[in-house]
């Protein structure tokens, strides 16, 4: 079927996926740690034994959330709280050896999947954190309100975690310009309008999840958006420091690692979006922007398009 115009999903050709197929890592042939940078076709029950120990910085999890989700060739089956939380602990024990002591821990989930994980990740870890970030799309629902948030946890190993406030700063449209003694209070007057860089807060209103017409758009049914992924890395690492993504769907947390020049681990089960991760991976090679985030900081939703237009 042809795409309309504007349509940006990234796909696979036939050729590129018997290219990208022959380059694979399989975690069944690994048979000793993988190297730095890859991408893994496997399950984390088996993959995670080819992750050295005490080497993450960044332990970013995205798993299927407790509700009945089909990821190409895997259903995933709502269970019932305490059985969600059992299956979350099984791997993340499995996980946590990896860790260093000044690591991160971000787990998303929706409200429902939140509270079993919450009891799970205090048992091991410090929560210092939940993240909500307003994700408009969601289905309306006649008796009941729509979804339209997720929660991410954040948690570390230990006291000494790593955090970098000024590297995630939003900058904001000033509506009311104060001024003292004729000079802008806490914000910069500009050609192209008033703006103010605000420190981050735990909700996030100015991301949008991946549609058809980003560049970075896959079929993937649960895709994270870069800026998403920029956000965390940016708070909870250093240049050249390891991010670690055990369900990596379409490989957002490795790309965005990339274009930041971190190094990455990720995991996945399925080979058609390993496959995509793997194309999303080379192209990054070319392109670095990550959409909503230029010169260093995070614009507010539309005010970089407004800036974009004037120019
Ligand atoms: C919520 S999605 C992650 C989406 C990803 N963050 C992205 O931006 O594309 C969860 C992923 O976990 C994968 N998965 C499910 N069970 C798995 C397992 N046991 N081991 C590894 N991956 C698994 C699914 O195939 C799915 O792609």
């Amino acid at each position: 079927m042809k795409k309309a115009p504007r349509n940006r999903t990234i796909t696979l050709s036939k050729s590129e996926i018997s290219k990208y197929k022959n380059l694979i890592i399989r975690s069944e042939d690994l048979k000793s740690f993988a190297p730095v940078n890859s991408l893994i076709l496997g399950d984390v029950y088996h993959s995670h034994k080819f992750i050295p120990d005490n080497s993450v910085d960044l332990l970013f999890l995205d798993p299927p959330y407790n509700l009945y989700k089909k990821f190409h060739n895997v259903s995933f089956i709502k269970r019932k709280d305490e059985d969600y939380s059992q299956w979350f602990e099984s791997w993340l024990t499995l996980l946590l050896p990896k860790l260093k002591e000044t690591s991160t821990v971000y787990v998303c989930c929706d409200w429902q999947t939140s509270v079993s994980i919450y009891r799970v990740l205090s048992k091991y870890l410090i929560i210092l954190n939940r993240i909500t970030w307003e994700r408009e799309k969601g289905r309306g629902a006649k008796n009941n309100f729509k979804n339209s948030h997720e929660d991410i946890w954040f948690a570390v190993k230990s006291r000494k975690y790593y955090f970098n406030s000024s590297a995630v700063k939003l900058k904001r449209k000033v509506i009311a310009p104060y001024r003292i003694n004729g000079s802008p209070k806490d914000w910069e007057a500009g050609s192209d309008g008033n703006f103010r860089l605000t420190h981050a807060g735990n909700l996030w209103t100015d991301i949008s999840i991946p549609f058809w017409s980003m560049p970075e758009n896959t079929i993937h049914p649960t895709q994270k958006p870069e800026k998403l992924l920029a956000k965390l890395i940016l708070a909870s690492t250093k240049e050249n420091d390891l991010v670690l993504d055990p369900f990596a769907g379409s490989g957002t947390s490795a790309v965005t690692a990339k274009k930041l020049n971190r190094r990455f681990y990720a995991i996945e089960i399925s080979e058609e979006y390993l496959l995509l991760a793997m194309k999303r991976l080379e192209m990054a090679e070319i392109d670095k922007n990550i959409q909503g985030f230029e010169d260093g900081v995070f614009w507010e939703r539309n005010t970089l398009s407004f800036r974009k237009k004037k120019n």
